[in-house]
């Protein structure tokens, strides 16, 4: 198809392609039946930001190839990314008759494309899924590697996130970048962390050219968003392709995310996950000593300012707060914190037992007290 870029994700378990190209969604039926998609019906879920543009679509593409479909919505929060919402949406495609033919196609951010992806590995015990992801975070991040999940509640109150799910490839990925037409200026930043965190482990040279182009990106250009949705699915599709289930190399893309997890712990709902990362990301540069770790530093910092992305924290947040916080993620996370430390730009490496002095020291960097 002309205009569309296609590349293969190749892991343990699975080989698909994740295709980008402006007005993929328009041919999604067809995209799907080049790779021998030919469901007997789909269930397309999708949020509410999305039903009448992305969703209808693909919708729409299906229903003129003669495929029958049904269209599900629901909530995109982290409130309803749970096991309830599953329930909902596998009793909804059952009344709607899908079966052990049928596929799933998430249409959404994150959220959708998680709850979705874990209905259509559990369906049935297991039915295709194709993402159809239409935030830049999901694009360039959760539509490729198929970690589905939903999250739990703990006996606190507190979210206890991706607890349930599992690891199942999507069958294929449609990425059109006409879809983030309508995304906010903000969500649109916050995917451009995970763009920058993508820079720092494998891809240097995207740091300038983001740069250079934040005006296009921000104006949402199709084109040059297009190009940098598949520079950046090569760059996962890589490390997923290396170790599906992190147990190595999967886990350097958690790079300054156990810094973002304790700021948004602290942040009460002010602070993305997108501006928790690009700040966790800086503050990671700082836990290895050397020029070349401030070199990294000062690379993301600029990009971070070009994007118009934090690079401190909102407000004097305190070290001892931010350390528990971690300590916390440390506790659930078996006793060991293991940190991504960037020695150096496309040079990161998973570390555990890091000094508390060290990692205090990278918080004060992004102006905790
Ligand atoms: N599976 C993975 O590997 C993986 C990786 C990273 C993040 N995640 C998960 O992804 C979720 C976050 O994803 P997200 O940032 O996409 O958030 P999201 O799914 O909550 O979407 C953000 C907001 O944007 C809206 N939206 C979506 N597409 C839109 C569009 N085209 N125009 C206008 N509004 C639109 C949604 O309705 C929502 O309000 C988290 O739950 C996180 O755990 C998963």
């Amino acid at each position: 198809m002309n205009g569309i870029d296609s590349i293969e994700v190749r892991t343990a378990s699975a080989r698909y392609d994740a295709v980008v190209g402006r007005g993929a969604l328009r041919h999604a039926a067809a995209l799907m039946a080049d790779r021998g998609l030919r469901p007997s019906a789909c269930a397309i879920v999708c949020d509410a930001a999305v039903e009448h543009g992305a969703a209808k679509s693909v919708d729409d593409s299906l229903r003129a190839a003669g495929t029958r479909s049904v269209r599900i919505t629901m909530a995109a929060t982290e409130d309803s990314k749970s096991l309830a919402t599953l329930g909902d949406l596998c009793e909804r495609m059952l009344a709607d008759g899908i079966d052990r033919d049928g596929a799933v196609i998430a249409v959404g951010g994150g959220v959708v494309g998680d709850v979705a992806g874990f209905a259509a590995a559990t369906y049935m015990r297991g039915i295709p899924c194709v993402q159809v992801p239409t935030t830049l975070l999901a694009m360039v991040d959760a539509a490729v590697g198929g970690k589905t999940a939903v999250n739990l509640v703990r006996a606190d109150g507190s979210i206890a996130k991706n607890i349930v799910g599992s690891i199942a490839q999507p069958r294929l990925v449609i990425c059109d970048p006409e879809a983030l037409a309508t995304l906010p200026a903000r969500a649109l930043r916050s995917g451009l962390a995970e763009c920058v965190k993508h820079a720092v482990i494998a891809d240097p040279a995207m740091l300038g050219w983001i740069t250079a182009r934040i005006d296009p990106i921000l104006a949402h250009d199709p084109d040059t968003l297009g190009a940098l949705v598949a520079r950046n699915i090569r760059i996962k599709a890589g490390v997923v392709g290396e170790d599906e289930r992190e147990d190595g190399r999967r886990a350097v893309l958690n790079l300054g995310h156990t810094f973002a997890h304790a700021i948004e712990s602290l942040a009460h709902g002010e602070v993305t996950h997108g501006e928790a990362v690009a700040i966790g990301t800086l503050a990671a540069c700082r836990l290895a000593p050397g020029p070349a770790a401030d070199d990294a530093e000062r690379a993301v910092r600029s990009a971070l300012q070009a994007i118009g992305l934090p690079t401190a924290l909102p407000a004097a947040m305190l070290v001892e707060r931010l350390m528990d916080a971690m300590a916390s993620d440390k506790k659930r996370r078996g006793g060991v914190l293991r940190l991504v430390v960037p020695h150096g730009l496309a040079d990161v490496r998973v570390e555990a037992g890091l000094p508390a002095a060290r990692v205090a020291e990278a918080w004060r960097s992004v102006g905790a007290r």
